[in-house]
């Protein structure tokens, strides 16, 4: 891991240290933050949700996958995660019917896939986590958030052996 300005840089090299990263980043998030992903198709957007809903506590049962039929998922947990994806909306109108704001002032977590497509939205406090692709299994992760959140996260992942 290396910081770089407000930027945290890590390399993941497969699906499960994705997930361990996920992990760590969920367990130093508070209700009420928003974690915005970016990043291209099956470059592990809902692997790493996956992994901030175990951070989060939301007991192993529950299998993450995307919404699909419903615009937003939410999962139980020490925090709840919802877990929306903006790929099938054209943008952030979209969302103007469908209540996301109670969400986003809510008690749980929001981690949105695809957030760029309502970045006129996302709040100046969200954490975001770009992913790219860097080979088969590899992956290059920059998480950018302010500075306290930051250095929570950067602590946690520290913890889960990131270093
Ligand atoms: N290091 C890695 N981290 C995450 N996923 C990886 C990694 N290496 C390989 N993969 C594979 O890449 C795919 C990532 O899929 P995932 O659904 O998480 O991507 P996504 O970004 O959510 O895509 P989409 O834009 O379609 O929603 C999975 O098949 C996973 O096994
Ligand atoms: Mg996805």
């Amino acid at each position: 891991m290396r910081e770089d300005g407000d930027v945290l840089r890590l390399a993941s090299g497969s699906p499960g240290e994705t997930i361990r990263i996920g992990a760590a980043v969920g367990s130093a998030l508070e209700a009420g933050d928003i974690v915005a992903l970016i990043g291209d198709l099956g470059t592990g957007k809902t692997c790493i949700t996956s992994g901030i809903a175990r951070g989060l506590g939301v007991p192993e049962a529950y299998y993450i996958t995307s919404p699909t039929f419903t615009l937003i998922n939410e999962y139980p947990g020490r925090i709840p995660l919802y877990h929306l994806d903006m790929y099938r909306l054209a943008g952030s109108a979209d969302l103007d019917d469908m209540g996301v704001e109670e969400y986003v002032y809510g008690s749980g977590v929001m981690v949105i896939e695809w957030a760029e497509k309502m970045a006129d939205r996302l709040p100046r406090n969200a954490v975001r986590i770009t992913l790219e692709h860097d080979g088969e299994e590899k992956r290059k992760i920059e998480i950018s958030a302010e500075f306290d959140k930051r250095t929570s996260i950067r602590k946690a992942l520290e913890e889960g052996g990131f270093r």
